[in-house]
């Protein structure tokens, strides 16, 4: 259905979310609201077990539905995504690809990284890597300036995250791939909290490698991750942390050489996560129909209302204002996150926390009566308040 900026997404699609008759859920950041087409895929995989016992044609077809469906919501051809498990999968076999023996061995990250990402690159540190955090501003939004200075020659790769799951802070990705591009070095975006929420088209947007997975804002369930490899740059990559699916010919069961996948399907791994590719693949169906950037249209001005409503009841939004630095979650300070986001749920608002703040999540389901019942929730709650 063709929809345009001004449509009032949630009238056209909320009845499709059973969760909305029990709660008002604006937790889209942590795990996708379940729509009944995506309930109805886990059906159809269980049938395929119930009818065919084992369906590994249509089970392998479905691994290459969910990279048909990653290349049309990236703008990509198909075949520069691998479809992992995981986004952790994805960056540990890229990692597991770079040699970090030489003089090209800085990893330049920020400290808005989620910990896997931190982690799998700390944990390249035995392998002669070199870690190197930029330490955020005071607002919580990457200093770019700091960023772009510590990308040098010895750079081998700039791993930064588009929306920081802490705290919403959004970042500016085109300044740093210049930069990063302008001495050699790689660049590794994380994707998670921006895909399915904004528009991403990566053949504008030149980053080497985009990271995410399908359960937030994509619909889909825990299970599957994607990996876009551009192969202009890193077709000179090959992983060392492989598996039988990242083979050139899978069904070669060749146990006395490594013949990788020229494509980006070296980067996947041992058998695919079928039971979540196909809510994967019906989440992503669901949102394309709708559109990136009407959604992305659609929820700013219900961020824009909960921030107006929350912090007029005295809450400090951590989230940065200004359009270009956030997208649609908004983190709130608060006293006790755990605490806070139970007394929320019994107020039926579900959201959730990280690090010290509230993150409210909304997404094309949402509409103004739901921020108004949010609002009204943290007016019920403020004892909470942190300045
Ligand atoms: C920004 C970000 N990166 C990575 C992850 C984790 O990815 P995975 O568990 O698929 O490895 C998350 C999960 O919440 C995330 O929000």
């Amino acid at each position: 259905m063709a929809v345009n900026t001004s449509t009032d997404l949630a009238a056209l699609y909320r009845s499709d979310f059973k969760v909305f008759d029990h709660v008002t859920y604006m937790n889209t950041c942590s795990q996708g609201a379940l729509a009944d087409s995506v309930k109805g895929s886990f059906d159809a995989y269980l049938k395929t077990l119930e009818l065919k016992g084992s369906a590994w044609g249509d089970w392998a077809g479905h691994q290459e539905t969910v990279r048909d469906l990653l290349g049309k919501f990236f703008n990509v051809p198909a075949n520069q995504i691998a479809v992992t498990t995981s986004a952790s999968a994805g960056v540990a076999s890229l990692a597991s690809a770079l040699d970090f023996t030489g003089k090209r061995n800085k990893v330049v990250t920020t400290d808005n990284e989620f910990p896997t990402i931190g982690q799998i690159w700390h944990a390249q540190e035995k392998r002669g890597a070199k870690v190197i955090h930029v330490p955020s501003k005071e607002d919580l939004t990457v200093d770019l300036s700091a960023l772009l200075a510590a990308i040098d020659d010895e750079t081998l790769i700039v791993s930064v995250t588009h929306v920081c799951f802490r705290n919403g802070t959004m970042t500016e990705l085109e300044p740093i791939i210049e930069a990063a591009h302008k001495v050699g070095a790689l660049v590794l975006v994380d994707a998670y909290q921006s895909v399915g929420a904004i528009p991403i088209d990566l053949s504008n947007l030149k980053t080497d490698f985009l990271v995410g997975g399908n359960l937030k804002y994509m619909l889909g369930a825990p299970g599957v991750g994607f990996m876009f490899a551009r192969p202009e740059t890193t077709g000179h990559l090959i992983p060392t942390a492989t598996g039988w699916f990242a083979a050139d010919n899978i069904f070669a069961m060749a146990i006395h050489s490594y013949d990788p996948a020229k494509d980006a399907r070296r980067f996947e791994s041992g058998t695919p996560a079928i039971p979540s590719l196909y809510p994967a693949a019906a989440g992503m169906e669901y949102v394309l129909n709708i559109g990136l950037a009407n959604i992305a249209a659609y929820v700013a001005p219900l961020h824009d209302e909960l921030r107006e409503g929350i912090s007029g009841l005295g809450y400090r939004v951590v989230t940065p204002k200004a359009p270009q630095n956030h997208a649609a979650m908004i983190a709130i300070a608060t006293l006790d996150e755990n605490a806070h986001v139970a007394a929320l749920e019994s107020e039926k608002v579900v959201v959730s926390s990280r690090d010290g703040n509230v993150r409210i999540s909304p997404h094309f389901y949402n509409d103004r009566e739901d921020v108004a019942k949010v609002i009204a929730a943290f007016a019920k709650t403020k004892q909470f308040i942190r300045k």
